[in-house]
């Protein structure tokens, strides 16, 4: 029963199925929930959570996979059920060798896809969160991505095939295709011959060739609006910010302690005509170093980054007069959003402009730092300033 046999799919093999298939297709509801979810500080909690459960579900895949193939490469394959319908019994064939390669290819690419991003929804597991050799790079991002998207679009127009066959085969042929996947059931003449050398493997091979080659080749140069979803690219609004600082001030026992983040990107539109626009910063709370209480800081008690990656600020500009200048909106950190304002100067000059301000927040509005309900060790204040300089995107 555990084993296959010409005519039967064995308990080992219809597990590997039946929980590699659920889990893919839940894993692309995952990622198209995920695609089409705006992005913003009301959002990104739940987005976070819904990513980690996406590559924790598709690293899940891959090692099953892998089980998968070294269990079926010791394992007798059940015979074609029909094999006088050899266009058919070809269709299915290659349908599966397709399949079979999507559960490595989709994974794959999402990992490196992770791997080269900073930071966020981090893979639930306690084995580090990168690959080797992939080091972090935007254009790595965008490439995996664009063969993450594609194979998805090849998995998904595949498993729709996969399943009309085998609907087919249970409505209209009422054979026992789906009864010998699903309780085992045998069928077929165990006397049929596989082909030895597989042309459903070859064109197989080729719709991946022609799937990755595509992705790499024409998708990826093009493929803008996908770089990572969790932090948007500066070019696609109109201001790129070239040289930035973000910087925070705390006071620990009476003494001021200054840090910055190292990494933290922003979308900003702004016309000078009107000298109205919008901002949104996405910083990654991981990248923040804070002197000597850098770990602290980043600990369940203040910024908490193991459960909030990111922090956000969604804001709208306003001129106030000359270059003085007031950006207003909500700061999400630690899941809370709480209303801010943050004055900065702007001055434009030969098309570059200057961004200097700041502002400050009470640690407590975030809930942060609750064990310290006074200023002796840790002040209530937070210090945030921002100097950048940005030109208008090409
Ligand atoms: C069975 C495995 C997997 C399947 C079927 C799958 C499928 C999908 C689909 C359909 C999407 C939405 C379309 C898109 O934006 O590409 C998506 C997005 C994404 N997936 Fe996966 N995925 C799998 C595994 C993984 C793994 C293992 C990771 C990372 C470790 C990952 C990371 C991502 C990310 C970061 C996105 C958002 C990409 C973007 O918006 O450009 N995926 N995935
Ligand atoms: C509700 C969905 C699904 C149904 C009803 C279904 C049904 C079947 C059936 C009846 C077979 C046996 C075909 C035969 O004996 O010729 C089969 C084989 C197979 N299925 Fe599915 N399947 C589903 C989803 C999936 C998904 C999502 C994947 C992969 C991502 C997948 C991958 C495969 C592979 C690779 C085989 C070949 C198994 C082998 O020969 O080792 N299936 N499926």
């Amino acid at each position: 029963m555990i084993a296959n046999t010409a005519t039967r799919y064995g308990l080992v093999a219809r597990l590997f199925h039946w929980t590699i298939a659920v889990l893919v297709l839940v894993d692309i509801a995952l990622g198209l929930i995920g695609k089409f979810t705006p992005q913003s500080g009301d959002t990104v909690d739940f987005l976070q959570l819904l990513y980690s459960s996406h590559k924790t579900i598709g690293i899940t895949v891959l090692f099953l996979a892998v089980l998968r193939v070294i269990w079926a490469i010791s394992q007798p394959r059940p015979v074609p059920i029909h094999p006088e319908r050899r266009f058919e019994t070809f269709a299915a064939e290659t349908v599966h060798w397709v399949l079979y390669a999507a559960i490595f290819v989709l994974p794959l690419s999402g990992w490196v896809m992770h791997s080269a991003e900073v930071g966020f929804a981090p893979i639930w597991w306690p084995f580090g969160q990168n690959l080797p050799f992939i080091p972090k790079s935007e254009g790595i991002v965008v490439t995996a991505a664009t063969v993450h998207w594609i194979s998805g679009i090849v998995l998904a127009a595949t498993i729709a095939a996969h399943i009309s066959g085998a609907l087919k085969h249970a409505v209209l042929d009422r054979d026992g295709t789906l009864a010998r996947m699903w309780n085992g059931r045998e069928v077929g003449n165990g006397a049929t011959k596989h082909v030895t050398v597989n042309p459903s493997l070859f064109a197989a091979f080729a719709v991946w060739v022609f799937a990755i080659g595509g992705a790499l080749t024409v998708f990826a140069p093009t493929y803008h609006d996908v770089v990572t979803p969790q932090l948007p690219t500066q070019k696609t609004a109109g201001w790129a910010v070239q040289n930035g600082n973000l910087s925070i001030a705390i006071t620990q026992i009476g003494a001021k302690v200054t840090g910055d983040f190292a990494r933290w990107q922003s979308t900003i539109e702004y016309d000078p005509e009107t000298g109205i626009g919008t901002a949104n910063v996405i910083i990654d709370t991981s990248s923040l170093s804070l002197g000597s209480v850098t770990d602290q800081a980043k600990g369940p008690e203040f910024f908490d980054i193991a459960s909030h990656a990111q922090a956000v600020f969604d804001a709208e500009i306003a001129q106030i007069d000359g270059t003085k200048h007031t950006a207003t909106g909500n700061l999400t950190l630690v899941g809370q959003s709480v209303p801010i304002a943050f004055d900065f100067d702007l001055e434009m000059k030969d098309g570059i402009a200057t961004v200097s301000g700041g502002t400050t927040f009470d640690r407590r509005d975030f809930g942060m730092g609750a064990a310290y309900p006074d200023e002796s060790s840790v002040g209530f204040s937070v210090d945030v300033l921002i100097e950048l300089t940005a030109t208008l995107a090409p």
